[in-house]
């Protein structure tokens, strides 16, 4: 029997249907199952295997392999910092040392609220509009050490169900690396990114 929710173990029916191979299905399944816990379980990991029809020793060599897949508890807000090559020349050092000591939290590290998660990225591909951050993976361009408090701030005290990348640019960004063609309409409800067709996320949660 499942340990999942219903909409989980329905989400997760859709994915297995679109692969001809059910093991094909472990990394999105992976995702379905930090959106249940807020963080990969060890549980969470063997309804995995169940699911795909591997051991759970296969499940972990996977979800070990990539950093965005959580093992450890995760904040509601994960702010990921990247500290790469671009980036660090524009300050991102002092950035992250901004949020640091706005958040109280150092990183690699949560709140003990597990409200709020720091951690510094390698490049995630925004150079262009440096310093790059995001929170639950959605991305904010130009972001100072001033802005980087306010964004804590920001998210102590709204605590939004659901973080969008139009939003929290618009609130906290800078200089872009070009002009976003579709505003976003969805937003990441949790550490975990909240692209379809895994539904993990979206402005107004179900
Ligand atoms: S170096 Fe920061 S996004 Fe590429």
């Amino acid at each position: 029997m499942s340990i999942w929710s219903e909409s989980t173990q329905s989400r997760a029916k859709e994915i297995l249907a679109k692969y001809p191979e059910k093991r094909s299905a472990v990394m999105p399944l992976l995702y379905l199952a930090m959106a249940e816990d807020g963080w990969l379980t060890e549980e969470g990991m063997t309804e995995v295997a169940e699911w795909v029809g591997i051991t759970p020793a296969q499940v972990q060599s996977v979800a070990s392999f990539y950093t965005m897949f959580k093992r450890e508890r995760t904040g509601k807000y994960l702010v990921s910092l990247c500290t790469s090559i671009s980036c660090m020349l524009l300050g991102s050092d002092d950035v992250l040392a901004a949020i640091e000591d706005e958040s109280g939290v150092p990183h690699g590290e949560t709140d003990e609220e597990g409200l709020i998660s720091v951690e510094h990225a390698e490049c995630i591909g925004a150079c262009g509009g440096a310093v790059a951050c995001q929170v639950n993976y959605e991305l904010i361009e130009g972001l100072t050490a001033e802005k980087g408090r306010e964004l804590v701030r920001w998210l102590k005290k709204a605590r939004p169900e659901a973080v969008n990348t139009d939003e929290m640019q618009e609130l906290f960004g800078g200089q872009r690396s070009f002009e976003w063609a579709l505003p976003s309409d969805v937003g990441a409800a949790g550490p975990f990114p909240a692209f379809e067709p895994y539904g993990t996320a979206t402005k107004d949660p179900q």
